[in-house]
């Protein structure tokens, strides 16, 4: 069994426009929880380019100045793909709770990758509690996990 995030380091959020207010409505949650917060922005709901924020909170996981990530935009497509081109980042997709639970249990997602155009807000917040709480399983998975890297 391996441990949850390493959360003496900040969680690591990012967002375009389409996922402004989910991110500001995240951070609120975490911050009345105790949670270190690194936000690389957008801080409004002006249009911007979603890789430039999906890049900053990957360099984070994948340097480990973070514990883990956070990202969000209309579809959680633009942002998830451009965090997957970073080594040793695993970013997965959620949109149900049981998703939320799996990506950590069987694929070590480390950044969480929310669709806020299609999700609700309790459902995004209940996801990242979900994403934050629960364990690797390790085993077979590690194997399968360990072979998800281009050499
Ligand atoms: C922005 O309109 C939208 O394209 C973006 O948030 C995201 O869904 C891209 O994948």
């Amino acid at each position: 069994m391996n441990n949850v995030f390493d959360f003496s380091k900040p969680i690591a959020i990012g967002a375009d426009h389409a996922g402004y207010e989910y991110k500001t409505m995240i951070v609120e949650m975490l911050e009345a929880k105790g949670f270190l917060i690194k936000d690389v922005g957008t801080h409004s709901k002006n249009s911007v380019d979603y890789p430039d924020f999906a890049h900053p909170v990957s360099e984070a996981v994948e340097n480990g100045a973070a514990a883990c990530g956070i990202l969000i935009c209309g579809t959680a497509n633009g942002v998830a793909i451009t965090a997957n081109k970073h080594q040793n980042v695993r970013a997965a997709i959620c949109w149900t709770d049981d998703i939320a639970l799996l990506v950590r249990q069987h694929n070590n997602a480390n950044i969480i990758c929310i669709p806020a155009r299609f999700v609700s807000p309790p459902t995004a917040e209940e996801m990242v509690n979900i994403f934050l709480a629960t364990n690797f399983e390790g085993g077979r998975h590690q194997e399968r996990v360990a072979k998800m890297a281009c050499m």
